[in-house]
């Protein structure tokens, strides 16, 4: 569950403060498969940032699986993005020096994992996200969809309760789109991963239960796309 109350982030900018985001306040459900939409500058990546612990609200307080996350200091913090949280980027965001196997280690290693253990989550990872074979291969030798998917096993490694994806298909084209999608959807239905993914795919939005849209750092429409939200949640929870 998270719970994001009156959240504001501010710039302090030349021309005075800027509201990257504005009084913010949303709650997602665990399991709950949510799209941020909104124009360019709305606030969306700000929204996931915080939600994710990368960055700290100017004022207001987050709260995911109980933690309040303007509590935790550095260290934690670190630990709560590490343990808690996948998260996947529009340009993969993965280390162009290390192979596909390291990638998808980076975090069991930095949380010192036995090396026996990576080696088995590295490989029942590649399988999940079909690319058995790829474990030595390096990014830039994989196509954007695959590396989008060493991305997701990269997410999948600490088994996140939630993952956070920012425009996850837009650097892909239709197909490839859609397989991450389907993805993304199997780990909410079968392994109960809540996911927040911002896109401004129209289409892409479909697969998540509720559409939240940010317009001027402003949450401006919050509702799920007909059909009653509730009863998806509770659906979902039972
Ligand atoms: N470090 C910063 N300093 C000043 N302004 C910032 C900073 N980071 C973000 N902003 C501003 O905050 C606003 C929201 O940015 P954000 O990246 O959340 O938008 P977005 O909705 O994700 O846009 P896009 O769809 O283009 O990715 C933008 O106007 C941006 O310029
Ligand atoms: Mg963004």
């Amino acid at each position: 569950m998270i719970s994001v109350s009156d959240v504001s982030k501010v710039y302090a900018l030349e021309s005075g403060d800027f509201f990257a985001l504005k009084n913010t306040t949303i709650q997602v459900g665990k399991g709950e498969f949510v799209a941020i939409m909104g124009p360019s500058g709305s606030g969306k990546s700000t929204l996931l940032q915080l939600i994710g612990g990368l960055d700290l609200p100017t004022s207001g307080t987050i709260e995911v699986d109980g933690i309040e996350l303007n509590k935790l200091n550095e260290k934690q913090r670190t630990l709560f993005r590490r343990t808690k949280v996948g998260f996947i980027f529009q340009n993969y965001q993965l280390l162009p020096m290390m192979t596909v196997g390291e990638n998808i280690a980076l975090a069991l290693s930095a949380n010192h994992a036995k090396k026996e253990e990576i080696n088995s989550v590295v490989q029942k990872l590649l399988s999940d996200v079909n690319l058995q074979g790829k474990e030595s291969a390096f990014p830039s030798q994989l196509s954007g969809g695959q590396q989008q998917r060493v991305a997701i096993a990269r997410a999948l490694a600490m088994k996140p309760s939630l993952i956070l994806a920012d425009e996850p298909t837009g650097n892909l084209d239709q197909k490839n789109g859609e397989d991450i999608l389907k993805l993304l959807s199997v780990l909410n239905k079968e392994e109960k991963i809540t996911v927040v993914m911002v896109t401004h795919d129209h289409q892409a939005a479909q697969v998540a239960d509720r559409i939240i849209v940010v317009r001027d750092g402003v949450v401006v429409t919050d509702g799920n796309k007909g059909g009653n939200r509730h009863e998806t949640v509770a659906n979902r929870m039972a």
